[in-house]
């Protein structure tokens, strides 16, 4: 074994505390919860300083030591992670706000941040002897996983919304996938999948049924942190569908600062939905802790179209702990900010990306966030599988 020196130590539940031996194969804790990767901090930091980042390929394996593949061999790598960070030239000042950053992951292989949690989904899955994945899917995750599954020789099942735009099924296929069209939400595709778990011994990929996507969509954090000198921005726009991204940067913040590299506040976390989607803007409205089924959920942005997320709790308390916010934003400014961003930034993105940069409209005409914050706005993925969807707007 050629050992990436990963400090992996094991499996726990943020819920009731039980804790696994990172060799199980397992999807959910038996409490129903999630289930995350912890580490040995002490360890990792022996090779992992700031410093050794610097000399380090720029992709997310860079990160290795507080990642959870043991043997380098496993690794199923298509290039992800590394991302740019990009000053907002004309929009954020039109916004009011003097410092905006996108941090564009379109450039990811697959056209998304999907790249990143699929990469490592894919990885572990090899490490554990997985061979047969299967994925309920807006359509991102789907392409991302039948991409990687494609390079490890697995085989793959897709289950999708029929409406999802068609070049994510086109994507699929073409990786060699099984696609399923479910007359139906993400949902309901999930609740197929498990059917087909049970009745043909797939194994669940799906968000955070499975303990190692928010591991590599973590990386994101640890990225970001790099990008800003380890001082991090004042806050960050997510757009929100199941959430694995947003706790994973959360976890990732928190893992920083067990290896001493952060001193100052942590960025209040925004999560941004579609007013047609929009459990998590609710529950956090409401104060409760967990976010109820969002009857009747549309929006052209596919990725935020999900009704309700099992990691509810840990979006709302790492938007809560940062001090943060959830907000909705209304159908006719996802796409008018998708457009604004490709026309005045030269960014085409996913209208989850233009939803971002709607939030960041709303947010600013509240007075919630100041001209001089630092804001790090999330273009999750590229506009050219939705073109379909900027055709018809
Ligand atoms: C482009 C894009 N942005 C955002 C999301 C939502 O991501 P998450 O499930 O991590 O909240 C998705 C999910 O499909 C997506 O495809």
């Amino acid at each position: 074994m050629s050992t990436t020196h990963s400090a992996v130590k094991h499996l726990y539940c943020p819920k009731c505390q039980a804790q696994y031996d990172i060799t199980t194969v397992i999807n959910l804790c038996r409490c129903g919860s999630p289930l995350l990767v912890d580490y040995d901090f002490d360890a990792a930091s022996r090779s992992l300083t700031r410093e050794s980042l610097t000399t380090r390929r720029a992709d997310m394996w860079k990160y290795r030591e507080v990642l959870p593949v043991l043997d380098t061999d496993n690794v199923v790598t298509l290039g992800e992670g590394g991302t740019p960070l990009l000053a907002s030239r004309v929009l954020g000042r039109q916004l009011g706000c003097e410092r905006v950053y996108f941090k564009d992951e379109s450039g990811n292989p697959t056209g998304s941040f999907k790249a990143r949690g699929l990469s490592m989904a894919v990885s572990k899955a090899k490490e554990l002897s997985i061979k047969r994945l299967i994925i309920p899917t807006a359509g991102n995750a789907g392409s991302a996983l039948a991409a990687y599954a494609a390079r490890a020789g697995m085989e793959v099942c897709v289950l999708m919304p029929k409406d999802s735009p068609s070049p994510f099924l086109i994507d699929c296929r073409t990786h060699g996938a099984r696609v399923i069209l479910i007359d139906g939400t993400i949902k309901d595709c999930g609740e197929k999948a498990a059917q087909m778990v049970a009745d043909e011994g797939w194994f669940s990929v799906a968000t955070l049924k499975e303990p190692y996507r928010i591991e590599g969509k973590k990386t994101m954090g640890y990225e970001l942190a790099e990008q800003f000198d380890f001082d991090l921005p004042d806050v960050i726009i997510y757009p929100t569908g199941g959430g694995t991204g947003l706790i994973g940067m959360w976890k990732a913040f928190g893992e920083m600062e067990k290896l001493g590299w952060l001193s100052g506040k942590k960025p209040k976390m925004v999560s941004v939905q579609s007013e047609g989607c929009a459990p998590i803007v609710r529950a956090f409205e409401q104060g409760t802790a967990q976010a109820e089924l969002w009857a009747d959920p549309h929006t052209c942005a596919a990725g935020l179209k999900v009704p309700s997320a099992i990691g509810d709790f840990l979006i709302l308390d790492a938007v809560r702990q940062s001090g943060g916010a959830a907000v909705a934003v209304s159908e006719s400014d996802i796409i008018r900010y998708s457009n604004e961003l490709a026309s005045k930034e030269g960014i085409f993105p996913a209208p989850e990306g233009g939803a971002s940069v709607a939030a960041l409209k709303k947010l600013k005409a509240e007075g919630k966030i100041h001209s001089d914050d630092r804001v790090v706005v999330f273009i999750t993925g590229s506009g050219y599988k939705y073109l379909n969807v900027f055709e018809e707007a």
